[in-house]
């Protein structure tokens, strides 16, 4: 079983760790979109066709399952799921409801998942407080080593936060779990909730757990768009690449320019 993943750079990592530890029988083909990061300020349009190029890539990869390892993109991509595709198409939004509980729901995530309203839609009146924290997914991809500037930011972004009786905070960018320590540090009385979990909610339903089943390391295939040798340095923050066979190659389909190879979107059924 092949599983692809895919983000605008390291974000992605947070579900992967935690799939490849769950799951370790599985292959996993990662695509980093990182020439076209940030995804959370880029326009409909735009976003669209960098997404379907990526589905389309991992499609080509004859990928089992594709998993939404960014929820920007997940946002966009379920506006075009049809229900007759073999390949399963995996929401990280969707599947938050699996593990979120109260009736006072935060949202942190990028500017356009914010505007999308997506997790109002998904998850009703619960949500009593959003915010956008673009700058920390900027931070994390460039500037992982300083915890004071990372700290600065989600302290100065949420400082309103406890007027509103927030009692679970989805972090509903994949980047920012890198960083739940902090947050969690930051917000006490607050449960942090990591929406990759529910994803593995799911997974786990679906395949059974075999967290000690493979005595072979993991196979990750690891495809950037950008530079791959930036990519697996800031990666390593991440993951311990020890725990996992990995390659890394960069991918040129490029942007929207690039249409070489693209077909049409197909049609993936969503869960
Ligand atoms: N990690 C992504 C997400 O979950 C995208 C961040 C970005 O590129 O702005 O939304």
């Amino acid at each position: 079983m092949k599983i692809g993943l895919f983000d605008s750079g390291v974000g992605g990592i947070s579900v992967l760790r935690k799939l490849v530890d769950f799951f370790p029988q599985f292959d996993y083909v990662y695509i980093a979109d990182t020439a076209n990061s940030p995804y959370g300020t880029k326009n409909d349009n735009l976003l669209f066709q960098l997404v379907k190029n990526i589905l389309n890539f991992l499609d080509s990869k004859q990928v089992d399952i594709i998993v939404a390892a960014c929820n920007t993109a997940d946002s966009v991509v379920k506006q075009c799921l049809k229900e007759n595709s073999d390949t399963l198409y995996v929401s990280i939004i969707d599947n938050v409801k699996r593990i979120v509980k109260s009736d006072r729901i935060g949202i942190v995530a990028t500017e356009n998942t914010i505007k999308s309203k997506v997790y109002e839609k998904t998850l009703g009146s619960s949500v009593v407080y959003r915010k956008s924290l673009q700058s920390l997914v900027t931070a994390i991809e460039r500037n992982f080593a300083n915890k004071e500037l990372i700290k600065n930011i989600i302290k100065e972004t949420l400082k309103g936060i406890n007027e509103f009786n927030v009692k679970e905070l989805i972090l509903g960018c994949t980047h920012f779990p890198l960083v739940y320590d902090i947050f969690e540090k930051l917000l006490p009385g607050i449960k942090i909730v990591d929406p990759a979990n529910g994803i593995i909610e799911y997974m786990k339903e679906k395949f059974g757990e075999r967290r000690n089943g493979k005595n072979n390391l993991p196979k990750v295939e690891f495809y950037i768009t950008g530079n791959p040798i930036t990519f697996e340095e800031n990666m390593k923050n991440f993951i311990n690449l020890s725990s996992i066979k990995s390659s890394i190659r960069k991918v040129g389909f490029g942007g929207v320019e690039s249409e070489t190879g693209i077909h049409n979107l197909r049609a993936f059924r969503c869960r």
